[in-house]
């Protein structure tokens, strides 16, 4: 009677912390309450197993890893900047596909061990083993498609000082060989179903599925990281839930299935915003593009003068990107937006981009923890109209995100919405160099006449420039 109430509080806790989490405000609270869930799913878990199953003999094997996990997942987010959270959360889908793997796969194992344990009559045995094959399948696929997502997000490994790029690599005919596996890993599994006391079934699938996860997510790169991310993300929770079904765990198939509907969901959101397809992203043939080399150049401003140009301004745009989360000069940014309307009266807006920075919701995020109201962040479709009658676009540490390449066919940000920088009288920019973005694609807004180019850190700039308009 107990346990299906604290797996009830546990699933409640788990659906309000997904709903508070629909909003930068009240996304703490939905942190909390999906913790203070799971304290609750892992108590009533460890209920279940001393007074439902037959007491616990051996607690050590049960506190010492968990306690051990514990450490290692508090060490890892107290040290994870805010700049590495896709790494961190690429790292924790594949570690949760893993989990779901190993567990599906001792139920196999059980029956490889024991010679004289009974197998299940023939319908049960179908689905638990069916159950089982497919939580090992999508369980080592997210392991090792997380774990090369995680070093495409890095841009790469040092292994003894050497550096080692992450490869992006996919002609079409890689699209047979998937296939190909999806269908041996299907075989498989109807294998395993049919003689589960075999040993090479559980084997040869954590090999196959393996391969294929790293086959999936090979020859996606650039812009469409972000779709992968929170694909990998569904596939864990998939995993999960089948888990859950195997060892007759309402919670976990409960939990697995909010974390698949709602990445998959979110995998679907990012695809509308890059103006992808699903399959496209998956089994798009990669075109290797000549890295861009940049011959052009162009002469900084400094921030006098672009306090000059500010002055008077009746509306700013400020665009931020992934080099304003970098040089963590969000509050900087602030005191600009505030000085800007006590000085001049100025309306200042901040445009969102949906893939900006590293992570959904990366920019509000930011800004909000700098206390930016909330009204002032527009979503990308409706700041764009407003570009034309915009005085100064300020972009920090932006550019994919208004590189005016996507408006191209070709090209690894062809199709891409963006924002609409160029359209404005004048724009600013603040970087470090000419450098290219995440996709590698030299931007034209850098060269335009009327744009001015503050070189350097963000944070370090924007105190300038704020200091420059102060004294103007
Ligand atoms: P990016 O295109 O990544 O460009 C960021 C720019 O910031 C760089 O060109 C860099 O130029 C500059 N920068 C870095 N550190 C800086 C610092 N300390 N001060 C000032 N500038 C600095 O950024 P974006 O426009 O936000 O686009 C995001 C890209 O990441 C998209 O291609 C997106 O698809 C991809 N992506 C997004 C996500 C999610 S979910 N948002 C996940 C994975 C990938 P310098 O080196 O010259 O300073």
């Amino acid at each position: 009677m107990w346990i299906p109430f604290g797996y009830l509080i546990a699933a409640v806790l788990f659906i309000l912390g997904l709903k508070k989490l629909s909003h930068p405000r009240t996304a703490p609270l939905g942190n909390r309450l999906s913790s203070l869930g799971m304290a609750v799913a892992i108590g009533t878990a460890l209920v279940q197993m001393q007074f439902g199953s037959g007491p616990i003999t051996n607690w050590n094997l049960i506190l010492l890893p968990m306690g051990a996990g514990a450490l290692i997942g508090l060490v890892l987010a107290c040290k994870a900047k805010t700049t590495s959270m896709p790494e961190l959360v690429a790292l924790f889908n594949g570690f949760g596909g893993a989990a779901s793997a190993l567990v599906a796969s001792a139920e196999c194992w059980k029956f490889v061990e024991a010679s004289e344990l009974a197998l299940p009559d023939p319908f049960t045995k179908t689905i638990a083993f069916g159950a089982a094959g497919f939580s090992a399948i999508i369980g080592w696929c997210t392991l090792t498609g997380s774990l090369l997502a995680v070093l495409k997000l890095l841009g790469g490994v040092s292994v003894f000082g050497k550096w080692w790029a992450a490869p992006t690599w996919g002609p079409a005919w890689l699209n047979v060989v998937k296939v190909l596996l999806v269908a041996l890993v299907v075989v498989l599994t109807v294998a395993l179903v049919n003689d589960p006391r075999d040993a090479r079934w559980p084997i040869l699938l954590l090999a196959s599925s393996s391969v294929l996860g790293v086959l999936l997510v090979l020859p996606i790169g650039g812009a469409d990281m972000p779709v992968v991310v929170s694909l990998l993300n569904s596939l864990s929770g998939i995993a999960a839930a089948f888990t859950g079904f195997i060892i007759n765990n309402p919670l976990l198939l409960v939990a697995g299935s909010l974390v698949g509907a709602s990445g998959f969901i979110l995998t679907i959101v990012m695809c509308k915003a890059m103006n992808r397809t699903l399959t496209g992203v998956l089994f798009q043939p990669y075109t290797a593009h000549a890295s861009e080399k940049l011959t052009r150049t162009k002469v900084g401003s400094d921030p006098e003068e672009v306090a000059m140009v500010l002055d008077g301004a009746r509306k700013v745009i400020i665009v931020p990107g992934y080099g304003m989360a970098v040089s963590q000069s969000q509050h900087v940014v602030k005191e600009f937006a505030e000085l800007l309307a006590q000085k001049y009266d100025t309306e200042v807006k901040y445009a969102i981009h949906p893939v900006a920075g590293r992570m959904p919701g990366h920019m509000n995020v930011l800004l909000a923890e700098a206390n930016v109201p909330y009204e002032q962040m527009v979503e990308m479709d409706d700041i764009n109209p407003e570009f034309p009658e915009c005085d100064v676009a300020l972009v920090i540490g932006a550019n994919d995100t208004c590189n005016p390449a996507a408006r191209e066919e070709t090209g690894p940000l062809a199709g891409m919405p963006i924002i609409n920088v160029d359209q404005a009288q004048h724009v600013v920019v603040v970087k470090r160099s000419l450098g290219v973005g995440y996709a590698g694609v030299d931007n034209d807004v850098f060269y335009l006449d009327k744009t001015m180019m503050l070189f350097g850190d963000a944070k370090t700039m924007m105190g300038q420039l704020n200091k420059a308009l102060a004294e103007s």
